[in-house]
């Protein structure tokens, strides 16, 4: 019996993926199709598939040629499954000449013509794109207009830099560098805002207002009771507000989170989050708690939830006229454990994550809130396991695509629930307040 396999994405399943995977089949007895997991596609720099792959699986089990379905989900895994299942015949598409001669070491490679006309991509772009507005300054607004590039279904249509020694940057990119909030929402059907904490409220509410879809950097709010009522603003006029903190979208920090949900290292009984750079502070400066605050809480209340018992906030405060928190850290305790932030632009610390359980604890090393390597370490050294995940814009990317993804769909889609935005406008608004131990550093 002479076998054939030939591995792909299948995404929108086409007419070209029908004629290919019909003359791979007369090339020999029994066909496996390999379809590709959506983390290995990432990986290989197509992160806007636009089907799952349960869905991408289920189209080539229709066409009924496949006689066996398999999915590829690492590199090298080509030469490990055509030796496992003794395959006589690779194929694939003409676009892919001479990439996989390296094959032929274990089998026959056959490139079939690539039929004209048509592809995935061309059915993607063909979606309408979000025009995105972006509104703000700093290292932020520049990786989002950057990172913005890999997405499709994207483009960026208008940008309002709001420090005048920034504007430079964005000259001479072909678009619209807007004069005012104003104008820049009315060049757009969403906006991504980075701008200082204490207008978010406002610009989300002005942007929720004139129908544009709102990705705000978090905190969404300095307030909790003004984040339930933007959220509700959103929903009244079918609007996606999301917030943007980009660890979320991280693979190695999603795969973490199901590691520990697993149980890998038992019950969880404490958390240590550390997150510092240091910047020097102005009036266009977020506060520590406000540019670390919501990155530090989210493996907390992702793995803890956000019914703590107690908190306690200890903040050390610059004695100049910005009174600004050099270092702030949060002690939490909940009914079985606790938890604690430490974060600041003022001090310089090991920014790494620790979840302490019962039969091991994880450990993320520094800059922990965009890795691609942590390790579950246990009581014996050599029981330590390893972990790797490719990172891609520091996880920005997947944001976007999760962002498009939202708005094309009508509905939320953000990893962060409500629950834990909220939570972390209640944080602030403690801050804000006032509700916090002072320590004045002289
Ligand atoms: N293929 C083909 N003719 C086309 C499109 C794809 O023969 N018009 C083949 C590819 O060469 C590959 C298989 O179908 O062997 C699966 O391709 P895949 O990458 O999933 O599809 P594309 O449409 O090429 O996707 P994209 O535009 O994302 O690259």
């Amino acid at each position: 019996m002479k076998k054939v396999i030939t591995y792909g994405t299948y995404d929108l399943f086409h007419y070209g993926h029908q004629r290919l995977l019909e003359r791979a089949k007369e090339l020999g007895d029994y066909l496996i199709v390999g379809v590709t997991a959506d983390d290995f596609d990432k990986q290989r720099g197509k992160i806007n598939v636009k089907q799952s792959l349960m869905e991408r699986i289920e189209s080539v089990r229709t066409t009924g040629l496949a006689d066996e379905i398999i999915i590829e989900e690492y590199e090298g895994q080509k030469i490990d499954d055509i030796k496992r299942m003794d395959v006589d015949i690779f194929t694939v598409g003409s676009d892919w000449v001479g990439h996989f001669d390296y094959l032929r070491e274990y089998c026959d490679v056959i490139y079939l013509e690539r039929t004209e006309g048509i592809s995935s991509s061309d059915l993607r772009s063909k979606k309408r794109n979000v025009k995105l507005g972006l509104v703000g300054y700093g290292s932020v607004l520049k990786k989002f207009f950057d990172e913005s590039k890999h997405v499709n279904g994207i483009e960026i249509s208008s940008i309002y830099v709001e420090k005048d020694d920034e504007k430079k940057f964005y000259k001479n990119n072909n678009l619209i560098l807007s004069d005012s909030y104003e104008t820049l929402l009315n060049n757009c059907d969403a906006v991504f805002i980075v701008s200082h904490i204490k207008k978010h409220y406002s610009q989300i509410k002005r942007a929720l207002n004139q129908g544009k879809h709102v990705l705000c950097e978090s905190p969404l709010t300095l307030n909790e009771q003004e984040f339930i009522e933007l959220k509700n603003l959103a929903n009244k006029n079918n609007l996606i507000l999301m917030e943007s903190i980009k660890t979320a979208y991280s693979t190695a920090y999603n795969r973490l989170l199901l590691l520990i949900k697993g149980r890998n290292i038992g019950d969880i009984y404490s958390i240590d989050v550390t997150c510092t750079s240091l910047r020097e502070h102005d009036e266009y400066s977020r506060n520590s708690i406000g540019s670390w605050g919501p990155i530090a809480l989210l493996p907390i209340f992702q793995i803890f939830g956000v019914d703590y018992n107690n908190k306690t906030i200890n903040s050390l405060v610059s004695d100049d006229d910005f009174h600004y928190d050099l270092f702030t850290k949060i002690d939490f305790q909940y009914k079985n454990s606790v938890a604690s932030i430490k974060v600041g632009n003022g001090v310089k610390s090991e920014g790494e994550l620790i979840i302490s359980g019962t039969k091991g604890y994880a450990y993320v090393p520094s800059p922990w809130w965009k890795t691609d390597y942590f390790e579950l370490r246990f009581e014996k050294l050599e029981d330590t396991k390893k972990y790797f995940y490719q990172l891609d814009g520091e996880g920005i990317r997947y944001e976007l695509v999760a962002f498009a993804k939202a708005i094309e769909l009508g509905k939320d889609n953000t990893l962060i629930e409500y629950n834990i935005s909220r939570a972390i406008c209640k944080i602030m608004e403690d801050f804000e307040n006032d509700n916090f131990n002072r320590i004045i550093r002289y």
